[in-house]
């Protein structure tokens, strides 16, 4: 390995500044061999280094030293290659590597779980540990990437300040109680939870959103971005048990302020992986019948997003459903939670875009959403987009410290967990609001992808927490 000197480029960087590579000797590539074609005179070898969605061919002749293992290599062998770049002459790429020297430097026997022949994104899920090598997983983990770098970029121009909120908590954001516990007590202990580390019950975050409204109140304009855990056993291709949500919060601010911070944050992940991902895009158009991918990305790009209350969204439902153009398998009706069959009709085939639905019946929601004055609805909303769902959801927050203790004894929530809480609306409150967005939900909607398990590395649900 010595003798190879040069430092590695990325393939990435080959292909997008190809003029200023072609010409250029000694260029050293690393990467895993994608496919392997012999000809009569020498063989083609198709790298690919994960940097980028394209891959780099290798024209080997046989005077190169080792040629006969290197003509013998499959699917999966990973090389370190140094070569001259030159113009190419096939299409479908417009410069390639003839090589100097090849080394070998991990083989592949023929048990290697990825060979050329199509895998299903089922078995991948079975070898999550090299499903990275695939062009539909790197893909959508480079998007994820792209999603989150241009997450910090988004608010970070905005002035917001990216706050780390805990991962183990004492108090049930969501009050819905699917919480995992954490703790040291030994197993089959009768629970005394003043013996555990704690001295109480302490379970992972399902938000960190309580938290975040106290850094709002004093920074301002916060966002937090971390793993949250939700032990709900819904086996469905939307949930993950463990997923990352992106949280802004924000003082002096209200329903319609943050149902525009929402669209515009949308547009711009849209927007930065339209400019800067494409080729992963392309390649994505060519998977699960998913050829408008990029024109209905730049639609969304560029439109307003609809809005209508809950009850306008009711009235369309009950409309689609008593006309008979829709059957539902869950009842609407004013009062009930919307399904995600309705959240698909309502961005689908009502408006066919992504849709805000606000003013939800508080019974439905939160115990912290802002009251209105009809008494019967809170100031939330949902963003809701064609394919996925539920994309993000937020409200203005009760600021009203009597209002929002009452509210907590409805919901039989202990008012003693939230003391702090409560604190925030007794000294310097201020109207504000938030909302979260699921980072995996956003990935699905940009890549369409139609299960939730293929766009995280290493997916947890229930009944698997392999890897
Ligand atoms: O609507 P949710 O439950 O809202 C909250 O947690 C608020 N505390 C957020 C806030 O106002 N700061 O969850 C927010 C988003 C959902 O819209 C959805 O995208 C995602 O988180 N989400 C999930 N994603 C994957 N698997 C699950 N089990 C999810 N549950 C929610
Ligand atoms: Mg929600």
């Amino acid at each position: 390995m010595k003798e190879i000197e040069s430092k590695r480029v990325l393939i990435k960087k080959v292909l997008e500044e190809s003029d200023k590579f072609v010409g250029q000797e000694g260029v050293l590539v690393c990467g895993w061999v994608r496919s392997l074609r012999k000809s009569k005179h020498c063989s083609f070898v198709v790298v690919n280094d994960g940097s980028t969605q394209n891959a780099l061919q290798i024209v080997v002749d046989p005077a190169v030293a080792n040629y006969e293992d290197i003509s013998k290599m499959i699917t999966g062998f990973c090389i370190r290659a140094r070569g001259k770049m030159v113009a190419s002459q096939g299409k479908g790429q417009t410069i390639e590597m003839v090589a100097e020297k090849i080394e070998i430097i991990g083989t592949v026997n023929d048990e290697y779980p990825l060979q050329k022949k199509a895998t299903s994104l089922e078995f991948l899920r079975e070898v999550a540990h090299l499903r990275a090598r695939t062009n539909t997983i790197s893909s959508v983990l480079r998007i994820r990437h792209a999603l989150s770098f241009a997450t910090h970029k988004f608010f970070g121009d905005r002035g917001f300040f990216y706050v780390h909120t805990p991962i183990v908590t004492a108090s049930d954001c969501e009050g819905a109680g699917a919480m995992f516990r954490v703790t040291t007590l030994p197993p089959g202990d009768a629970a005394d939870f003043s013996k555990d580390f704690y001295g109480k019950p302490t379970f992972l975050t399902v938000s960190g959103q309580l938290e975040a409204e106290c850094l709002a109140l004093g920074l301002g304009q916060v966002y937090t971005f971390g793993p949250t855990f939700r032990a709900e056993n819904s086996n469905t291709p939307r949930h993950l048990s463990e997923f990352w949500m992106i949280e802004p919060e924000v003082a002096f601010c209200d329903l319609d302020d943050l149902a525009e911070l929402a669209s515009d944050y949308l547009q711009f992940l849209i927007g930065h992986v339209l400019d800067h991902y494409r080729p992963e895009l392309e390649f994505l158009s060519t998977q699960n019948q998913n050829g408008d991918l990029i024109s209905r990305l730049q639609a969304v790009r560029a439109a307003k997003f609809h809005r209508v209350s809950y009850t306008e969204a009711v009235q369309i439902l009950e409309e689609a459903m008593n006309s008979k153009k829709q059957k539902f398998e869950f009842k609407v009706y004013w009062g009930c939670d919307l399904q995600t069959e309705h959240e698909r009709y309502l961005t689908e085939k009502h408006f066919m875009g992504p849709v805000i639905v606000t003013d939800y019946p508080k019974e439905i929601k939160a115990f912290y959403m802002k009251e209105n004055p009809d008494g019967k609805t809170v100031r939330a909303m949902d963003v809701l987009v064609p394919g996925v769902g539920e994309i993000i959801g937020g409200s203005q927050r009760e600021d009203d410290h009597q209002k929002l203790v009452k509210r907590i004894q409805e919901m039989q929530l202990h008012e003693k967990d939230y003391w702090w809480y409560l604190d925030l609306r007794k000294f310097g409150g201020a109207p504000h609001a938030g909302f979260g967005l699921g980072l995996e939900r956003a990935i699905m909607y940009v890549t369409g992808m139609t299960n939730i398990r293929d766009v995280i590395a290493f997916p947890r649900f229930s009944g698997s927490a392999e890897f």
